[in-house]
Parts: structure tokens; C-alpha cells; sequence
């Protein structure tokens, strides 16, 4: 079984494990951490002098104190035979890459696969291992129980699954219970022992690197890998004139408006810079205003001026921003403009468009599995877009569920929606009143509080 040793170098020690339980899932590693450039460089030295160099380096990109571009640069210049991976969401052109030196790269937050497949293509490229590889992975397969070095669990502290110690291939015994802590004191008695590893259940163990993985990609893609870009970053011309358009006719104030250009600034930043999200949005064109980007800056400026008025936390403005960007991600600009009407007419024209009104009733699902196949994981993003066409009286979709049963926030993300429809039907202020009084459905249970502060919204000029 053919030990691949790789360097990992990440800023994020979070992201860092992540590496290392991907890894370890597939392939048998050795491996050695840097959270800078300057450390990784030295390593690979060292390492090479030591006459046992790495066989592959997983590398981010922006880095305090120096870009991972660096490290490849450093390769290069020095002829080393490293295949390196750069993990990052920037754009290909502020990488680096050669011909003649193994490279790839893959998207952040990636996926397990992801690692493997760039691993495993760079390894196979250079040595012809794959065999070795599929033969290890053959073998894990095999196993009812994945090791998890001591390094982790100590790391971890809280581990929700029973360990094992492996007396031999046949037997594991259980050395500790669900929802134990792995002390500084347990780690010692391994390390005394000279056992570098435990085992858990290959299923806990799944559970486990997803479970965390789910974390650290939440908190990746809610983060801004390059303040100084995105000091720059400003929004189009047209999204401002909107909004401000927007808020003189709602005679909303210039602090509400501020907040929520704001936070949009930074939602659509974020969106545009991952990959992922950036093609999931590629009908909406935040340059010029098209009929879907007008549906999601109004929604998610009109949610964002909810949860102020409404009291939710700053810090969670972001998650219903984020949902009204992709609340209808599997809808045409069409459909997602008239998405009311288009229901009710759906209805009741029923059963001549069932295809219609299936796929009308299945978007918020839809939405939903193309952000998780994008990897974008806050669940509280998939929770408000799940629910976002539920009433509190039962007669949404796609589940009917009822006010007790929906979330707080996406409570707020369907009034909003619902404004921002009496908007869009009626730029006149007092219509825009009349308009709102329709949604008496919306008056139902938790729902009424919000339904108040919506009138004295209206109301007050
Ligand atoms: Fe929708
Ligand atoms: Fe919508």
C-alpha cells in the first residue's frame, strides 16, 4: 500500500483537516501542515533534503503574507518535482500554471471528489500509481471501520461517535462512547502507547467529514478572501439607481437604504467570486438590471430592510440575502417575474398545464439541489428557499405547511417576496397599500406581528 505524503498549506486550520479527512478517506497519507507560504517553502526544502520529498502539495492561494503562487513559483525556479493543486475560488488568470510542471486546480469550497480526482490525475501523471491508488481505495472500501489519526480527535474535541482501537484486521474494540470529549489527557495516553490512530465506524465516519465539511464550507463561502479587492468591488450604476429609486417611492430611510446596499455589495461580491454560484447565477445580469436581477436585488434588499425593522441579528442578514439570490435559481427570467400570476393561472387552467405547474411547484426543491450541487451548505439559506412560497394558512407550496411549521426567517423572506410582488404591480404609493391589503392570508398566527410592522412600514412617510 503505497503512502502518498502531501503538504498541506492553508491559512484556515479548519480547512486544512478538511484536506486531511478527504484524504485520508481515499488514499493512505502522510502529511505535513503550513498556514503561510514562507513555512510551506521551507518544508518542501527541508524535505528534499531529507531525501523524502512530497509527492503533492495542496496549496490556497490568498494567504496573509504571501500567495500560494509563490510556492509554485518556488517549484518551478528550483526544478523540483512537486505536483502541485491550488485550492482556491479566484479566477484562473491570477494563477499561475505551467507546462511543464505538474498543476491543477480546484474551486473552493470544493467537494471530496474534487481533491481526489486532481490527486489522483496529478499522481497518475507522474507516475503511473493510479493502479496502487484504486487498489487502496479497493481496500478502505473493504474495511467497516475508517481510521482517524489521534491529530484529528484532539483537534475535533467533541466526537459524536464511539472509537475503536484496531487490535487487528478482524477485531476493533470500542475505547470510548457518542458524545465523549478527547482530552489532552487521552491524547497522551495514545501517543504513549505509541497508537497514532483510532477507528471509527466507516458510516460515523462519513457522517463525521460531512458534518464538517458542511461547517467549514458554510463559513468559506460567507467569507472575503481579499478585503483590498473587495474595497473595489462596487455595484453597477443601474443596481444603485434602483435601489435608491426604490427607497425614495417606499420613503424608506437613507440609513435602511445604506445597510442594504451594503449588504447586497457584499452578497453579490461573494456570489460573483465562487465559481459555483457565480454559473448558478448566469442568467442575471447585475450590470444591467434584467427581469430576474431586478427579482432578486428587490427581494433581497426588502428582506434585508425586514429583519432591521424586525430586529434580527446584523450577522444573519446575509443568509436571507443570499436566499433571495438563488430562491428561484431553477426558474427562466420569465416565469420568475410573473411567478404569482403565472401560479394562479397555473391553477386554474389545470390539468391543460400540469408540466407547468409541476415544475412551478418543484422550483423551491430545484433551487435547492442546485445550490447543494454547487456545495454552497448554510442550511439556513436552503431552509428559507425550501419554504419560500409556504403560506402561514396552509395553501402554499410545495408542502402546505403552516405558520408554526415555517421559519422565522423564512417567514420574513415570504413577506418580502410578497412586497416586493405589490411593488412590481404597483409603483404608486397608496395602490402599493391597497395592493398589501390583499395578502390577508398572510395575517395568520406568528405571522400577524410581522403583518403590523409591515402596515406602520407602508404607512409611515
Ligand atoms: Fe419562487
Ligand atoms: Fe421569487
Amino acid at each position: 500500500m503505497k503512502i502518498i505524503k502531501v503538504l498541506i498549506v492553508d491559512d484556515e486550520v479548519d480547512i486544512r483537516e478538511l484536506l486531511v479527512f478527504y484524504l485520508s478517506e481515499k488514499f493512505t497519507i502522510q502529511h505535513s501542515e503550513a498556514g503561510n507560504v514562507n513555512d510551506a517553502i521551507k518544508l518542501i526544502d527541508k524535505a528534499i533534503l531529507e531525501n523524502a520529498p512530497f509527492d503533492v502539495c495542496i496549496s490556497d492561494f490568498n494567504m496573509p503574507g504571501g500567495k500560494g503562487t509563490k510556492i509554485f513559483e518556488h517549484i518551478i525556479n528550483n526544478n523540483i518535482k512537486l505536483p502541485f493543486v491550488y485550492a482556491t475560488s479566484v479566477d484562473d488568470k491570477e494563477l499561475k500554471f505551467s507546462d511543464k510542471f505538474k498543476v491543477t486546480r480546484v474551486n473552493k469550497p470544493f467537494q471530496e471528489d474534487d481533491i481526489y480526482n486532481a490527486v489522483a490525475s496529478l499522481l497518475l501523471e507522474s507516475n503511473s500509481e493510479i493502479l496502487n491508488l484504486n487498489q487502496d481505495k479497493n481496500e478502505k472500501k473493504i474495511s467497516n471501520y475508517s481510521p482517524i489519526s489521534i491529530d484529528s480527535l484532539i483537534f475535533l474535541k467533541l466526537i459524536n461517535y464511539s472509537l475503536y482501537v484496531k487490535i487487528n484486521e478482524e477485531s476493533y474494540v470500542k475505547v470510548s462512547y457518542p458524545k465523549t470529549v478527547f482530552s489532552n489527557e487521552n491524547y497522551n495516553h495514545y501517543v504513549e502507547k505509541n497508537i497514532k490512530q483510532l477507528y471509527l465506524l466507516s458510516s460515523d465516519y462519513k457522517e463525521l467529514v460531512n458534518s464538517f465539511a458542511q461547517k467549514v464550507n458554510s463559513s468559506l463561502f460567507l467569507k472575503i478572501e481579499d478585503e483590498e479587492e473587495f474595497q473595489q468591488f462596487k455595484l453597477s450604476e443601474q443596481i444603485q439607481k434602483f435601489i435608491t429609486d426604490i427607497f425614495d417611492q417606499f420613503g424608506w430611510s437613507k440609513e435602511l437604504e445604506e445597510i442594504a446596499v451594503a449588504n447586497l455589495k457584499n452578497i453579490i461580491y461573494l456570489a460573483q467570486k465562487n465559481k459555483n454560484l457565480k454559473k448558478l447565477l448566469n442568467s442575471i445580469n447585475f450590470e444591467k438590471m434584467n427581469k430576474a436581477s431586478a427579482h432578486c436585488v428587490l427581494n433581497s434588499i426588502t428582506s434585508i430592510v425586514l429583519m432591521k425593522e424586525f430586529n434580527f441579528p446584523v450577522e444573519d442578514y446575509k443568509f436571507i440575502g443570499f436566499a433571495a439570490f438563488f430562491h428561484d435559481n431553477s426558474l427562466s427570467d420569465y416565469i420568475i417575474e410573473n411567478e404569482f400570476k403565472f401560479y394562479q393561472t397555473l391553477i386554474q387552467k389545470r390539468p391543460n398545464y400540469k408540466d407547468e405547474l409541476k415544475m412551478l411547484i418543484s422550483h423551491p426543491n430545484d433551487s435547492v439541489s442546485a445550490l447543494t450541487r454547487a456545495g454552497f451548505t448554510p442550511e439556513l439559506v436552503k431552509t428559507i428557499i425550501l419554504q419560500h412560497h409556504e403560506k402561514p394558512d396552509g395553501s402554499g407550496f410545495p408542502n402546505g405547511i403552516k405558520e408554526n411549521l415555517i421559519n422565522e426567517y423564512s417567514a420574513v423572506f415570504i413577506i418580502a417576496e410578497h412586497l416586493t410582488f405589490a411593488f412590481l404591480e404597483h409603483v404608486n404609493w397608496s395602490d402599493l397599500k391597497s395592493e398589501w391589503e390583499k395578502y390577508q392570508y398572510l395575517n395568520v398566527g406568528k405571522f400577524s406581528k410581522y403583518y403590523n410592522s409591515i402596515k406602520n412600514l407602508l404607512v409611515s412617510e
